[in-house]
């Protein structure tokens, strides 16, 4: 078998499934912590990683929230975005598409503006700096109200322009798409793309991805991965041409080795599966590492790498003129 390592590295990479708090590295929270007089449960950082101990959704939960106390000022978030952008820019990321988490900081008296700006202000530097392209893409807690929601949605709208689209993620228990599906609905007609987390083996994961396409109208689904239990939903998303964008060192942490085939299956059925890194700084791999935590249990020949890649800029809210410079670069990759 070849070794893709070398390839891997220097393949122009998409990433499209990211939430900026799930990037904030041990490093930079004490950082953050020693600028804003917040005191940290942890002596140093070493500790702080031995203390990231999740087996589900909810445990990772619990310590991705905490981890957030220290952001609190338009810097903090800027330097939080600068360090993915900076880092996505030495995996090759050409664009990403970044979920951020506004009422996680509005409940803390954090307010919309102070975190937008600073996301905002380290996206457009590193267009500019680094030659990597960024969006923004604003979730919604679904273990909050639908009420909640809504209001942030309102309070967003001032922004619209630096907003490509609206997410629903944490908590999916109890916490099913249509929930907000007037919420979603507003967001339609405030012109935003649409997309939903569909964690891995929730209860009635199947249903939920059919409310994503039913009565939601989503124009991509995160992770998704239980669309290969029903041959109606793969028929659907397919004639759709929606993407999946899974997570795979994310997906191992949540559910062990239950599906660390998901990512060959979804190409082998000629889904439009994506590679991304969800939480890199909780669960130790950014998108170089996820593709090749992927080689290292169901190998992709380099024309399948290239192909994720592929599905991923086709599947990205991006004008088709940009588009279609990405996709050149990834040809120009391929034919080398
Ligand atoms: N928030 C951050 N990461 C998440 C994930 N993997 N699933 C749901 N909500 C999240
Ligand atoms: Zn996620």
């Amino acid at each position: 078998m070849t070794d893709l390592t070398d390839f891997i590295s220097g393949l122009p990479k998409c990433e499209l499934h990211l939430h900026i708090e799930g990037t904030l590295e041990p490093e930079l929270k004490f950082a953050l912590a020693a600028r804003n007089n917040v005191t940290l449960p942890y002596a140093d950082a070493d500790e702080m990683r031995a203390g990231y101990v999740f087996h589900d959704l909810p445990s990772f939960l619990a310590c991705y929230y905490e981890g957030m106390s220290v952001l609190l000022t338009e810097a903090d978030f800027y330097d939080l975005a600068w360090a993915y952008l900076a880092k996505a820019q030495a995996q090759n990321v050409r664009y990403a598409e970044i979920f951020f988490d506004p009422q996680a900081h509005t409940s803390r008296g954090v307010s919309f503006d102070t975190v937008i700006r600073g996301l905002r202000r380290a996206v457009m530097d590193a267009h500019r700096l680094l030659d990597v392209r960024a969006q923004l893409i604003m979730c919604f807690m679904r273990d909050l109200s639908a009420g909640f929601a809504m209001a942030t949605l309102l309070e967003s709208l001032p922004y619209r322009e630096w907003i490509v689209g609206v997410g629903l993620d944490s908590d999916e228990r109890d916490n099913p798409p249509v929930k907000f599906a007037a919420v979603f609905a507003r967001a339609r007609a405030e012109g935003y793309q649409l997309t939903m987390h569909c964690d891995l083996d929730q209860e009635n994961s199947v249903d939920h991805i059919r409310q994503c396409l039913d009565v939601i109208g989503v124009d991509r689904i995160d992770h998704g991965v239980n669309c290969l239990e029903s041959e109606e939903l793969q028929t659907e998303i397919k004639a759709r041409g929606l993407g999946l964008t899974v997570c795979p060192v994310s997906n191992g942490y949540v559910r062990g080795s239950a599906w660390q085939d998901a990512v060959r299956q979804l190409l082998d059925r000629g889904l439009r599966v994506t590679v991304s890194s969800d939480d890199p700084a909780y669960m130790d791999g950014y998108v170089t590492e996820n593709l090749l935590a992927v080689q290292a249990t169901t190998p992709l020949s380099a024309a399948e790498l290239v192909q994720l890649q592929r599905n991923a800029f086709e599947a990205a809210w991006l004008p088709a003129a940009v588009k279609d410079v990405c996709l050149a670069e990834l040809d120009a990759y391929a034919g080398r």
